[in-house]
């Protein structure tokens, strides 16, 4: 049989398969389901077939031959939680930092997220999307081949509308599936400095019907935080969203413990986000109801607390993880092999453990885990191959590109580190 592309003689074939339904935990975390010199057919953007390359080579050829040996292929890495679109930066921040000025205080000065909302208010969707079509490709390098993308610095309805609609451009310019969540709930605007729960009550009754009614994200988040929104808010905003169709995600307990992980359980939350202080009772409650833990080591290496998010105590409690960058002007990165290096020398999981939490348990923690997140036949054709001969050499070799190939939605976007295509 003809397909369209076949990769094969690879060292390792990371299927990471049998795990569509619901998340890894616990020791499923480690297994990868390898297939040793292993191959894939591709067919009309969708794996047709994989096994050893001696059985798939004798019944498939391609126009695209990709040799893997020596290599490892594995599904395309997802970035479940990151800011994409904004505007300008805040390198200035990073001194402020190092001289000891925390984030939370930064926020207090009008700095940090309210900063950004200045420049992104002022920045027309042309160049919101110019700004994001180069983060965009630098994730892309890096084997990045699906991305959630949150709104959060507009924080009034027509700016909020306006990052959902350049997501919405981003991902019909973009080879990257973009999946939006509706984060309104970032910070409370200066206008309603003296009056937050106005502000709550615009997200509700105005800004999440808006956004339901033109389809424009899938989820609705919120960053429950002291000064920022209390458990009762953020309650009151995921249940509201919930009834436009919106399913929740929570930004929580990142510098205090104000029940971010309990509030997942709670609302039923796909996924509850860092997770730095939470609670072993809200821990145990995600586990429970299968609230998936997204873990940002980055955001945790710029905080500069040294405060890391207990991952071991969340996989030995059977809360499903998964790891993401947190892209947003604080947190500069696209990349998510740096994610899966700091994972494994600051979370303390292993290399294999690293690949399940940013592929099929970042797919799940999306709700796109039947589609993507694993090499599976009918799965959709995201696959990377990555030039180190065995898996556990992520998070041993680092600092280095090391994604070789790119084949997104069947097609080769990246062949052997060269972009075949510009975006
Ligand atoms: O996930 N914590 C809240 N939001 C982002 C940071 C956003 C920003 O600093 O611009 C986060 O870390
Ligand atoms: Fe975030």
């Amino acid at each position: 049989m003809h397909v369209d592309i076949l990769i094969k003689n690879a060292n390792e074939l990371i299927t990471l398969a049998g795990h569509s339904e619901r998340p890894k935990i616990g020791n499923e975390l480690k297994e990868l389901g390898i297939i040793k010199d292993g191959a894939v057919a591709i067919l009309n953007e969708k794996i047709v077939a994989l096994g050893k390359t001696k059985e798939i080579t004798k019944k498939y050829d391609a126009d695209e031959m990709i040799d893997a040996k020596g290599k490892i292929v594995l599904p395309g890495l997802i970035d479940p939680h990151t800011h994409l679109v904004y505007s300008g930066a805040r390198e200035d921040e990073l001194t402020l930092k190092l001289e000891g000025v925390p984030y939370l205080e930064i926020l207090k000065r009008g700095g940090g997220i309210l900063k950004t909302v200045r420049l992104t208010r002022e920045a027309s969707e042309d160049k919101l999307c110019k700004e994001a079509l180069d983060r965009l490709n630098n994730a892309m390098i890096n084997g990045t081949t699906t991305i959630e993308a949150k709104s959060g610095y507009g924080l009034d309805t027509k700016n909020e509308i306006k990052i959902l609609r350049v997501y919405k451009m981003l991902d019909e310019k973009h080879p990257i599936d973009i999946v939006p969540t509706f984060l309104g709930a970032h910070a409370i605007p200066p206008e309603y400095a003296n009056e937050p729960q106005k502000y709550v009550d615009l997200i509700i009754d105005e800004m999440i019907p808006k956004v339901s009614k033109e389809r424009l994200a899938t989820f609705n988040d919120v960053f429950v935080e002291k000064n920022v929104f209390s458990y009762q808010q953020g309650l009151q905003i995921l249940e509201s969203g919930k009834k436009y169709g919106l399913i929740p995600k929570v930004h929580a307990d990142e510098f205090n413990d104000l029940g971010g992980a309990k509030l997942g359980a709670v609302v039923g939350a796909i996924s509850a986000d860092h997770l730095l202080n939470s609670s072993l009772e809200g821990l145990k409650l995600m586990a429970e109801k299968n609230v998936i833990g997204v873990l940002l080591p980055a955001t945790s290496m710029v905080l500069m607390n040294l405060k890391f998010a207990d991952a071991r105590r969340m996989i030995d409690l059977g809360v499903p993880i998964a790891l993401g960058t947190d892209l947003n002007p604080n947190c500069w990165t696209e990349n998510m092999q740096l994610i899966m290096t700091l994972a494994v020398y600051f979370l303390k999981m292993t290399p294999a453990e690293a690949i399940s939490a940013a592929t099929i348990n970042a797919a799940h923690a999306i709700g796109k885990a039947r589609e993507i997140g694993s090499i599976e036949v009918g799965k959709k054709a995201d696959i990377i191959v990555m030039d180190i001969p065995n898996h556990q050499y992520i998070g041993y070799i680092f600092g280095r590109n090391l994604v070789d190939t790119v084949i997104k939605c069947g097609e080769i976007i990246i062949r052997e580190k060269i972009i075949r295509k510009k975006f």
